[in-house]
């Protein structure tokens, strides 16, 4: 049997210590978050906007123009039947939400939103019960302005008639964009109103805003304020199907991070936006890393792809059940930018039951994989593996790495712009 020494004690002492002290902090962060009980976890679903964007030509393109159904083709539905029958429900992807452009250009004569007739014949409430009748939750939306950003009727002025018909018609989430406002006091005031408009409702509706990235160009956002009427907030510009937008997003997220991280937590997330993954622009290890990333910063993680056609790679990304766990960890801490080293990211997050999660993303896009070796004990504030943690890689390829003490190192291998995704859990033991 090992002997305690009083230098082991000590050490046992310190590590002790340092484990209550990162308990401690997480328990305190945090802010108060809106009080309806929803997106406990990061939101989990589908959006149509980055793939199917405002396609209102159903005759020249009937199978991917943005409607319900007519004469067989039927977008949303088929994405409904696909969500439920190929497996995304079980992973977690629940709500199918419709962005822009399903409405009709005018309201009906109560001043009502109105879908779209000839696109969506049946209306939304039906959709809903064909959505709800899969098991799945339905998504909406609108614009706090005078007008949607591609041009549809705006809810200023309507909010709480907006809020009322969409509880009417059994939405879940409503999407709620930033264009055609005149000042941000209107700004605000919409997004506030807005929220507080649901509530009153008595339906649980999942808020999502894009409050912060309409304010962001006038003053800086007051994200205790935003947490306190909205679900998850959408921070920077819209995401495209390349490389250099995802580049784009998570440069700007580490470089805000002081202020973006103590922010999310159950209750309220930043939303860096929809998963790309499984259409044209990112290559193999490019999805890797956005799959990787995106469960490291607890975004929402809603896919805008086609799941009628979509590889088998990429769906198996998507549903990669230990990825989606990190997402989904219940502790709620958004994670961040630990270093960055020679185009190297090392980016890591605190996750339930002392683990943590670490990427290591080559930044590089000159040359083949590069090796990068950690220092364990530079991890999770020095505790996340501390005395000893079992390492297992997720991404690429799931593979357990050991057992590890907390002076030891861990070498990575990672090919120009992908990422690898480890998990650390603590052990107690040490050789
Ligand atoms: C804005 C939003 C996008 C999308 C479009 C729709 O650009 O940021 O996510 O909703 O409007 O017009």
């Amino acid at each position: 049997m090992m002997r305690l020494t009083s230098r082991r004690l000590q050490r046992l002492g310190c590590v002790l210590a340092l484990r209550l002290m990162a308990l401690v902090l997480r328990e305190i962060s945090g802010a108060w978050a809106l009080d309806n009980g929803l997106a406990m976890t990061p939101t989990m679903g589908w959006l149509h906007w980055e793939r199917f964007m405002c396609n209102t030509n159903c005759k020249e393109e009937p199978d991917s123009c943005v409607r319900y159904r007519s004469f067989g083709e039927k977008l949303f539905m088929q994405m409904a039947d696909l969500m439920a029958s190929e497996g995304w429900k079980e992973v977690g992807y629940e709500y199918l939400c419709i962005d822009d452009c399903w409405m009709a250009p005018q309201r009906d004569s109560k001043g009502r939103l109105q879908a779209d007739p000839k696109r969506f014949p049946s209306g939304i409430r039906h959709l809903s019960n064909y959505v709800h009748s899969k098991g799945l939750k339905l998504g909406i939306y609108a614009d706090v302005g005078k007008k949607t950003c591609a041009g549809y009727p705006g809810s200023l002025g309507y909010y709480d008639i907006d809020a009322e018909t969409f509880a009417d018609w059994g939405v879940d989430l409503l999407k709620f964009d930033g264009c055609y406002c005149d000042t941000v006091e209107q700004l605000a005031d919409g997004y506030k109103h807005m929220s507080l408009a649901l509530n009153k409702t008595g339906r649980s509706i999942v808020y999502s805003c894009e409050w912060p990235l309409y304010m962001w160009p006038f003053q800086k956002p007051n994200y205790t304020e935003i947490r306190q009427y909205c679900n998850h907030w959408r921070n920077f510009g819209d995401i495209y199907d390349s490389w250099q937008s995802v580049k784009n997003i998570l440069a700007w997220t580490s470089s805000n991070q002081r202020t973006l991280v103590s922010a999310a937590g159950p209750g309220g997330w930043n939303d860096p936006d929809m998963l790309v993954i499984g259409n044209f622009g990112l290559s193999w290890d490019q999805q890797i890393t956005q799959m990787a990333l995106w469960a490291i910063m607890a975004a929402p993680l809603l896919m805008s792809n086609d799941l009628r056609h979509i590889s088998f790679q990429a769906k198996t990304l998507l549903q990669n059940k230990d990825v989606i766990a990190i997402n989904q960890d219940p502790l709620g801490k958004q994670g961040y930018l630990l270093r960055k080293e020679d185009s190297i990211e090392v980016w890591e997050r605190p996750l339930s039951n002392l683990a943590w999660a670490v990427a290591v993303v080559n930044l590089q896009e000159i040359g083949g994989p590069r090796s990068y070796t950690i220092s364990l004990a530079s991890l999770g504030q020095g505790v996340a593996c501390n005395p000893a943690c079992h390492i297992t890689e997720l991404l690429p390829v799931k593979t357990k790495l050991g057992f590890y003490e907390w002076t030891s190192y861990v070498k990575t291998r990672i090919n120009p712009t992908g990422t690898v995704l480890l998990q650390l859990k603590i052990s107690q033991t040490t050789f």
